[in-house]
């Protein structure tokens, strides 16, 4: 058992630091935020993640796992140090890593001898050798080691990795981190800091460039009049190309793909490098969420139209609307004229304000009432159980538009709807 610390309680570094408890770690996780670790320490996570409150509960009442509003606090006595802390785009796209340059300087004299300090925050390539030389400490170890979950299924990724990947200077450092978490028998990426720092940006923009190649594809199948589930199945069953990442959608959103894409293009813009596929990638994402609120204006044509949206958040399973194509499309509904009543499980009405033409209303049927129009945004499982003869009855005209693929055609056909499937047919 080792003494851990986690600098940053968001959702890589709560998820970190609960996983490392989980598997008998003693780990202490800090943050500036005192509100945040107030509420974490009476047990209430400040954002939406399956399993993270229930298994924080438990781990705290053994005692496993601390939390701390002093990042020098948490540190004490500890092997490992964990910096999972956020690198926000600038202005340019290129990524911000002031906030991880400031808490190195902070903790610098203070991090234990002999003890390890892991990058987790998604940084550039060159940054860990940066922020090494920033340390000035030749008594305890610099470590990259990029984070690879999902929001929405944090926990279950770290409990059971594709792939664990460090960037060190000797190979038994890759060893002790894969160690430390236990992951027998997941497969090791043992190498520099450069080639890790890369493989975690190279690998959201692969993904991000797959569902901008999947939305444009099916976009044409809906043009030409091809079937865009059928053709999905048709590719998938190819096994270089695999079935995950297949569903076409209203475009990529969140917190990484569309800030690691924008860095990464930065990145090789600083070695006079155009990655002309990567922004490509961004472009197309951004003229598809264009086209799908289109889609929508065009299907509307009262006088005072009127728009349900079902699903804010920029996919099922979080809270978090940061970079939501639901609400980049909801707010080109509002600046067209048309008035909004979006429902989202997760958002109170004051959780987003786009001025009077949007209105958030508490259940998928309050935002159907006198819609001339029905539109998925997000794929949240209970959209799939709104009754067509239920909307039918509280909408002023019956067009219904999935941009998620969850609704099925046939049933809300037969109630007289016509029916626009953005995925499926
Ligand atoms: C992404 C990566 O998948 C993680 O591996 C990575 O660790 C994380 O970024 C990060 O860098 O921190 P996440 O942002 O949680 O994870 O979201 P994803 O599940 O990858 O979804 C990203 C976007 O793609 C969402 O808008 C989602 O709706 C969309 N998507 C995903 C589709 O439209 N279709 C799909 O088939 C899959």
């Amino acid at each position: 058992m080792s003494k851990v610390a986690v600098i940053g309680a968001g959702f890589v570094g709560l998820t970190t630091a609960v996983y490392l408890a989980e598997v008998g770690h003693s780990v202490a996780c800090s943050d500036t935020n005192v509100e945040r670790i107030r509420s974490l320490r009476n047990g209430i996570v400040p954002f939406s993640e399956e399993l993270l409150q229930e298994q924080i509960a438990k781990l705290t009442n053994s005692q496993n796992l601390t939390f701390s509003s002093s990042n020098l606090e948490a540190i004490d006595k500890a092997s490992y140090i964990f910096l999972c802390l956020p690198t926000p785009s600038m202005l340019d796209g290129s990524a911000d890593v002031s906030i991880l340059e400031n808490v190195v300087d902070e903790i610098k004299g203070y991090v234990p001898v002999g003890s390890h300090v892991v990058i987790k925050s998604t940084v550039p390539v060159g940054t860990t050798r940066a922020l090494q030389k920033r340390f000035g400490r030749s008594d305890c170890e610099v470590i990259a080691n990029p984070e690879f979950l999902r929001e929405g299924q944090a926990l279950r990724d770290s409990r059971s990795p594709d792939r664990v990947v460090v960037g060190s200077a000797k190979r038994s450092l890759a060893v002790d981190i894969s160690d430390l978490f236990c992951y027998s028998t997941c497969p090791l990426v043992a190498t520099d800091f450069e080639t890790a720092e890369l493989i975690k940006y190279a690998s959201n923009s692969y993904l991000a460039m797959r569902l901008s190649f999947v939305n444009e594809i099916s976009t044409l199948a809906r043009l030409v009049g091809a079937s865009s589930s059928t053709l999905m199945t048709g590719l998938s069953l190819d096994k270089r190309i695999g079935s995950q990442f297949l569903n076409p959608g209203p475009g990529w959103g969140g917190s990484c793909f569309p800030k690691d894409t924008r860095a990464l293009v930065e990145i090789a813009r600083n070695v006079d490098f155009e990655l002309d596929l990567v922004q490509a990638t961004i472009e197309a994402n951004q003229r598809h969420q264009r086209r799908i609120a289109k889609l929508i204006v065009d299907s509307v044509q009262s006088k005072d139209p009127r728009v349900a949206v079902l699903g804010l958040t920029f996919k099922a399973g979080t809270s978090d609307l940061r970079e939501s194509p639901s609400i980049r499309i909801v707010t080109e509904l509002c600046n067209s004229g048309i008035s909004v009543s979006a429902y989202d499980p997760t958002c109170l009405p004051s959780s987003v304000d786009l001025g009077p033409n949007l209105r958030i209303v508490g259940s998928a049927l309050e935002a159907c009432d006198r819609a001339d129009a029905l539109v998925v945004l997000t794929e949240w499982s209970e959209f799939s159980h709104v009754s067509p003869s239920v909307a039918a009855r509280a909408m002023r005209n019956r067009v219904v538009i999935d941009a998620r693929g969850i609704l099925s055609s046939e049933e809300w056909r037969a109630e007289g709807f016509s029916f626009i499937g953005v995925c499926n047919d």
